[in-house]
C-alpha cells in the first residue's frame, strides 16, 4: 500500500519568509506552511497589514500564523489582528529555546507555565473561529509523563493540532530527536500530531510515520537544503530540476517581496544552508557573505559552480557550521 505522507514547512525565523514559501509551493509537494514566528506584542500593537512578516505569497496555502508570546491577552489581540488577513490557522510557539526569547516567558519557558499556557490557548480559541495549534518539544531530561499531560491539557482546551519537536531545550542540536516520544504521545492523544526534527530524506519521512504513526510531519532544515523534498516525498524519486534556478527564484523573490534593508540578511541566510548542496561550500560562502549586491554573488557562484564543475553532494552537512 502506498504511503500518503503530509508534509509542511516547519516555522523557522529568518528562512520561511513570503519568498522562500513562494519557491517551496512552487516546487510542489508541501501541503502546509507556516510564517515565521511573529513577536505578539508587535503585532498586537501595529498594523500587520503593513508587516511584511505577517504577509502571504498568495500560494503558500494553507498558511499557519505562528505567534510567540507570553501574555494570554496579548496574544489574543494579535490573532485578532491577524485574523482578517485570512490565515488558515493560528500557532502557539511553545517551543523555541533561545534565551532571548524564553528570558521573557515565551516559547519553550511555558512548558513550566502549564497556567498560563493553557489561558493562552483558551484565550485564543475565543477570539477566533480558526485552528489553534501548538508547536511543543520535549520536556528537560525528556521526560515523557508531562510532556503527555501537558498535550491532554491543550486537548482538553480545544487545540485542534499539536507538533512536537522531540528535543529537549538542552539537546540544542546535537543530539537526535527522540522520534520514540511522538509514538508515545499519539497513544495518548486523540487530536493530530505531527512529528519534527531530524527529517532529511524521503526515506526518513517514511521512517517517521511508520515508526510513530503521526498524523503528518514539519521539515525545517531539511527544506531549506533541499526546497524539492517535499515534491520527492510526493513522487518517490528524485526530482528533476535546477538547484542553481532554485536558488535564482529565491533571490528573484527576495527582490520583489521582502524589504530593501533584509535583502541581504535574507539572502546570506538562505545561502549559509543552501549552498550545502555543493562540495566546497565552505570556499563558496566564504567568498560572498561580505558582499552586498545580489546578482554579484549569484553571478559569482553560478560561475563557480560551471568554472570548476562543482558537484552536488549526497548528504549535505545539516549541523551549525
Ligand atoms: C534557523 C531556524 C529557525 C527556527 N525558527 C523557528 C520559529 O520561528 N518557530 C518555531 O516554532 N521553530 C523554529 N525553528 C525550529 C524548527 O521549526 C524545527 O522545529 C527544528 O528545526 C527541527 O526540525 P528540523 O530537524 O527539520 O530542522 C527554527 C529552526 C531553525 C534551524
Amino acid at each position: 500500500m502506498k504511503m500518503v505522507i503530509v508534509a509542511g514547512l516547519a516555522p523557522m525565523a529568518g528562512f520561511t519568509h513570503r519568498a522562500f514559501r513562494r519557491v517551496v509551493s512552487e516546487i510542489g509537494g508541501a501541503q502546509l506552511f507556516f510564517t515565521e514566528m511573529l513577536n505578539s506584542r508587535i503585532v498586537s500593537t501595529q498594523n500587520p497589514e503593513k508587516d511584511h512578516y505577517c504577509k502571504d505569497a498568495r500560494i503558500d496555502r494553507p498558511l499557519v500564523a505562528q505567534i510567540v508570546g507570553g501574555d494570554p491577552e496579548v496574544i489574543a489581540a494579535a490573532i485578532k489582528r491577524l485574523e482578517p488577513l485570512g490565515f488558515d490557522a493560528f500557532d502557539i510557539n511553545m517551543g523555541c529555546p533561545q534565551r532571548a526569547i524564553m528570558r521573557h516567558g515565551w516559547g519553550a519557558a511555558l512548558l513550566n507555565d502549564k497556567k498560563r499556557a493553557f489561558l493562552i490557548v483558551e484565550k485564543a480559541k475565543k477570539v477566533t473561529k480558526r485552528p489553534i495549534f501548538v508547536k511543543l518539544r520535549s520536556f528537560p531530561g525528556h521526560r515523557i509523563e508531562p510532556l503527555i499531560e501537558f498535550s491532554k491539557g491543550l486537548e482538553a482546551r480545544g487545540v485542534d493540532l499539536i507538533t512536537i519537536h522531540p528535543r529537549a531545550v538542552e539537546d540544542g542540536f546535537k543530539r537526535k530527536a527522540k522520534w520514540e516520544e511522538l509514538k508515545w504521545i499519539k497513544k495518548e492523544i486523540n487530536i493530530p500530531i505531527f512529528g519534527n526534527g531530524d527529517i532529511f530524506s524521503v526515506e526518513d519521512a517514511e521512517e517517521i510515520f511508520r515508526k510513530t504513526g503521526v498524523n503528518g510531519i514539519l521539515i525545517g532544515r531539511g527544506a531549506i537544503v533541499r526546497p524539492w523534498l517535499f515534491w520527492e516525498i510526493v513522487h518517490k524519486r528524485p526530482w528533476p530540476g535546477s538547484p542553481l534556478e532554485v536558488l535564482e527564484k529565491v533571490v528573484h523573490y527576495i527582490l520583489h517581496y521582502s524589504p530593501k534593508e533584509v535583502h541581504r540578511r535574507q539572502l546570506l541566510l538562505f545561502l549559509s544552508w543552501f549552498l550545502r548542496n555543493w562540495e566546497h561550500h565552505l570556499y563558496l560562502f566564504s567568498k560572498v557573505k561580505g558582499w552586498h549586491d545580489p546578482f554579484k554573488i549569484l553571478t559569482f557562484i553560478r560561475e563557480e559552480i560551471d568554472k570548476k564543475g562543482l558537484r552536488l553532494v549526497k548528504r549535505p552537512i545539516y549541523s551549525k557550521l
